[in-house]
């Protein structure tokens, strides 16, 4: 099934239209929210990531934000900076692709028990694309979990991101997994574990699909 559109096509600009891979070229080995956001990830990862499990971290790093207690089958991670995803301690394995221009993701269907994207989501232009693609490498049972904050690279945002107050975001992220038809009701988290406001979007695929 064709995923239902959320965007349109202005909502899906950005201030920079310039090659993603261009922006993402230098590695770099910071972090993008606070370390109370940070554990707070974590936590929320032990409780709905299966430990033993299989996990793909799209759109990632240098660091996953995965629990350190927990062990996984396999992580494989997926980015824009090959440097970065080397140096993340988590991953078994890496690939990089620039979802603006591909969705299609390289991978089997039903592989994965788990999707994590942190504080990313806002640089897709076509991410009911790539939710879709989520959606079919998830195993029945599986979950995705987005989280997001207030903080970004503004010129690299979707339109649609930038100009949406931070509970419009959620909602976003929601239509998105909703509009795949493969997850049940997507629920949302909200916080304020510290400075940077906590937000996650965690979205179950249907047993049956
Ligand atoms: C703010 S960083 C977040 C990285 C990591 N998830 C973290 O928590 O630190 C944004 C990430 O989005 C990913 N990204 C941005 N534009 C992308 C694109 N066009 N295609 C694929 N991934 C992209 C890159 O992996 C980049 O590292």
């Amino acid at each position: 099934m064709a995923p239902e559109r959320v965007l349109d096509a202005a909502d899906r600009e950005k201030s920079d239209r310039r090659d993603d891979a261009r922006f993402y070229a230098r590695p770099r080995f910071v972090q993008h929210v606070d370390k109370a956001f940070r554990e707070r990830l974590a936590d929320l990862y032990a409780e709905y990531l299966p430990a033993g499990g299989t996990v793909l971290d799209l759109m990632s790093s240098h660091v996953s934000h995965l629990p350190e207690d927990v062990a996984f089958e396999r992580v494989l991670g997926h980015g824009m900076n090959s440097e970065e995803l080397r140096a993340n301690p988590r991953l078994d394995d890496s690939f990089t692709q620039d979802l603006n221009r591909e969705a299609t993701l390289p991978l089997e269907d039903d592989t994965f028990d788990a999707v994590t994207i942190a504080v990313s989501i806002q640089y897709l232009q076509y991410p009911e694309a790539v939710v879709a693609e989520i959606a079919r490498v998830l195993r029945p049972g599986g979950v995705l979990i987005v989280s997001f904050s207030s903080r970004c690279f503004p010129t690299k945002a979707i339109r649609a991101w930038r100009e949406a107050t931070m509970g419009e975001r959620a909602e976003l992220v929601a239509e998105y997994a909703r509009g795949t038809g493969g997850f049940d009701s997507p629920e949302v988290v909200s916080e304020k574990p510290g400075i940077d406001p906590f937000y996650a979007v965690v979205a179950g695929t249907r047993s049956t699909a």
